[in-house]
C-alpha cells in the first residue's frame, strides 16, 4: 500500500472504524481532514481530556515520523520461584488460567461466575492490558466480548494486528460488582498472575488501556493524560498508555488520540 491511491483507502478505512473527523480529497487525490465542522466540544479539564488541534492539517494516515520520548521504567521483581507459590513457576498461559480458576486471593471471588484470565496468542507481539472483565466477560469468561471489546476487536484490526494474534487481558481476572473499579487490594492480590503472563508471552509491546491498567503496570498514580504519549518500559519492554475502549464509547473525542497512540505501539511492532 504505497501509492496515494491506496492510503487515501486505508486512511478512510480508519476512519469509519474509529470515527475520526470528516474527510475532503484535494486536487491531488490525497485524503485531507476537513476543519472541525461537527461542534464538538473538548471534554472537561479533568487531566484526561486530549489537547485538541488547533490546525486541521494532521494527516493522520501518515506513520508517525518520532517516537515519543521515554516515560517511566517498572521493573519488579519476579516471583520468587523457590517459595511454595505456583504462580512464578507456572510455565503456560493454560497453567495460570488453571491456577486463576480456583483462586480465593480476593474478595471478588465471591460474586463472579466466570474468571476471566485473558485469552489470544501465546506468542503475541503485542499484549493488550484492560481493568477487569465486565458483565459479558463474566458470563462466557473472555476477555472483551462486550461492546468494548468489539471497538477493540475494530482498533486492533485497524493496525493490521487482528485479535487472535494478540494476548488480550486484564488486570484483575474476576468481575468487580457493578464494573466498579477494582481496589487497591484486589490489583495486589492479582497482579501476580498479570505479570507471569506478561513474563510468559514476552511480547515486543504492552498496550495499557486505561488508568488501572497503565498506573498498574507502571506502580505510578499518575494520570493517564499525562501518562499518555511516552513510550514507558515494563521490565525493558516498551510500553505504551491509551484511553480505555468503554471511555471512547462514552467520548468518542478520545478516538483520535487513541489512534495515534495505537499507531505508535504498532511502530514499535515493527
Ligand atoms: N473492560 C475491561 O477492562 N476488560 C474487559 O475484558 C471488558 C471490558
Ligand atoms: Fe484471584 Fe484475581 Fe479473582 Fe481476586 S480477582 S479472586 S486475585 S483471580
Amino acid at each position: 500500500m504505497t501509492d496515494g491511491r491506496a492510503l487515501a483507502r486505508e486512511f478512510l478505512e480508519q476512519q469509519r472504524l474509529l470515527g475520526g473527523d470528516p474527510v475532503i480529497f484535494s486536487q491531488t487525490g490525497s485524503p485531507e481532514p476537513s476543519p472541525q465542522a461537527d461542534g464538538r466540544t473538548g471534554g472537561q479539564a479533568d487531566g484526561n481530556t486530549p489537547p485538541r488541534s488547533a490546525s486541521p492539517a494532521v494527516r493522520p494516515s501518515a506513520p508517525p515520523t518520532e517516537l515519543p520520548p521515554p516515560g517511566i521504567s517498572y521493573d519488579p521483581p519476579g516471583g520468587d520461584l523457590f517459595s511454595n507459590d505456583p504462580v512464578p513457576q507456572a510455565v503456560s498461559l493454560e497453567a495460570i488460567a488453571q491456577l486463576v480458576a480456583s483462586c480465593t486471593k480476593c474478595r471478588l471471588c465471591e460474586a463472579r461466575r466466570h474468571t476471566v484470565p485473558g485469552e489470544g496468542a501465546p506468542e503475541a507481539r503485542l499484549v493488550a492490558v484492560g481493568e477487569g472483565p465486565g458483565r459479558v466477560e463474566d458470563e462466557t469468561g473472555r476477555p472483551f466480548v462486550g461492546p468494548a471489546g468489539e471497538l477493540l476487536t475494530k482498533i486492533l484490526g485497524a493496525i493490521d494486528l487482528p485479535r487472535e494474534r494478540v494476548f488480550i487481558c486484564n488486570v484483575v481476572k474476576c468481575r468487580p460488582p457493578e464494573n466498579r473499579l477494582p481496589q487497591f487490594d484486589e490489583i495486589a492480590a492479582c497482579v501476580p498472575y498479570l505479570f507471569r503472563q506478561i513474563e510468559i508471552v514476552k511480547p515486543k509491546v504492552i498496550l495499557a488501556m486505561g488508568g488501572t491498567a497503565a498506573q498498574t503496570l507502571l506502580n505510578t498514580k499518575q494520570s493517564l493524560g499525562s501518562l499518555r504519549n511516552l513510550v514507558h518500559r515494563f521490565r525493558g519492554i516498551p510500553l505504551i498508555v491509551t484511553y480505555h475502549p468503554a471511555a471512547l464509547l462514552r467520548n468518542p473525542n478520545w478516538k483520535k488520540p487513541t489512534w495515534d497512540d495505537v499507531r505508535i505501539a504498532r511502530r514499535l511492532i515493527g
